[in-house]
């Protein structure tokens, strides 16, 4: 795997993933890296186990193709539904996911209550759950499925009056029950953490794991493959256009993006010819 050319896979439902990516090019610049984003299949969040599976499996051996000597789902919902299941599929691959920040949220908070934003497969899976048994004993966390965020994140609608009112009606019960941090668990959320942070206050810290997944990222990258030298590369399974100006609009990265499209049984990514 990897080998010539060997590059870091990045793999979301859409452009959340590049909240993780633009930490892994900060922190491995020397590192090319090669990203996708499932734009057609999102939001991912709603979706069954097997279909998320799927989904990862199919993105996971386009990346392989691509180079990827490492793959990074930098995505909670994906990696709650598959993380396991990839490394059974892809045991000699490295692979690196996401799970929510309860620990380092409840470490940092004073009150003993926070918040935990996500997707509804995040905060139904197994690796949520077992957070919540490991560290929060004697705590108290709100948990708040908040699918209209991936939404508004993607659209960069987080300003408007709606989204406002939307992004109230997530976090102010949080706020009121006297959290004093807020976890983003989902990679979408940082790039909505402006209008988050304008409601919840100052004094409310939103945790965003992202610079942790890039240091894991660098740790698990093997020691005898040399990175390769190709520049960064982009993929969408939805419309290249508007993923560029996303793209350029939230990393500052001008890049040209290219099309995928999925098999006719959704198992196997291609280039849109
Ligand atoms: N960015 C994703 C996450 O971290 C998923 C958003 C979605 O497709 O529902 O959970």
């Amino acid at each position: 795997m990897g080998g010539f050319n060997a590059k870091i896979g990045v793999l979301d439902s859409g452009i959340g993933g590049l909240s993780v990516l633009r930490e892994i090019q900060r922190l491995l610049p020397e590192h090319p890296t090669v990203f996708v984003a499932d734009q057609q299949h999102l939001p991912y969040g709603p979706r069954s186990t097997p279909e998320i599976q799927q989904f990862s499996e199919g993105i996971t051996r386009f990346l392989i193709e691509q180079g990827a000597a490492v793959v990074v789902v930098a995505c909670n919902t994906a990696s709650a539904a598959s993380l396991f299941y990839l490394r059974e599929v892809f045991p000699t691959l490295p692979i690196v996911g996401m799970e929510p920040a309860l620990k380092p949220a409840l470490a940092e908070s004073r009150s003993g209550v926070v918040g935990v934003l996500s997707t509804q497969a995040t905060a139904e899976g197994v690796l949520y759950r077992r957070l919540l048994e490991r560290y929060a004993e004697g705590k108290q966390v709100i948990t708040q499925v908040a699918p209209e965020l991936v939404r508004i994140a993607e659209a960069q609608s987080q300003h408007t009056p709606e989204s406002r009112a939307i992004i109230r009606g997530y976090v102010e019960p949080i706020v009121a029950a006297g959290a004093d941090a807020i976890v983003l668990a989902c990679t979408h959320f940082p790039f909505v953490a402006d209008a988050i942070q304008d409601v919840v206050g100052a004094g409310v810290r939103l945790i965003d794991p992202s610079v942790a997944v890039a240091r894991q990222t660098a740790r698990v990258w093997p020691v005898d493959v040399e990175p390769g030298r190709d520049t960064p590369a982009y993929y969408t399974t939805g419309d290249t256009s508007l993923f560029q100006t996303r793209l350029k609009a939230l990393t500052g990265i001008g890049a040209t993006a290219a099309g995928l499209t999925w098999s006719a049984d959704e198992r196997v990514l291609g280039l849109r010819g």
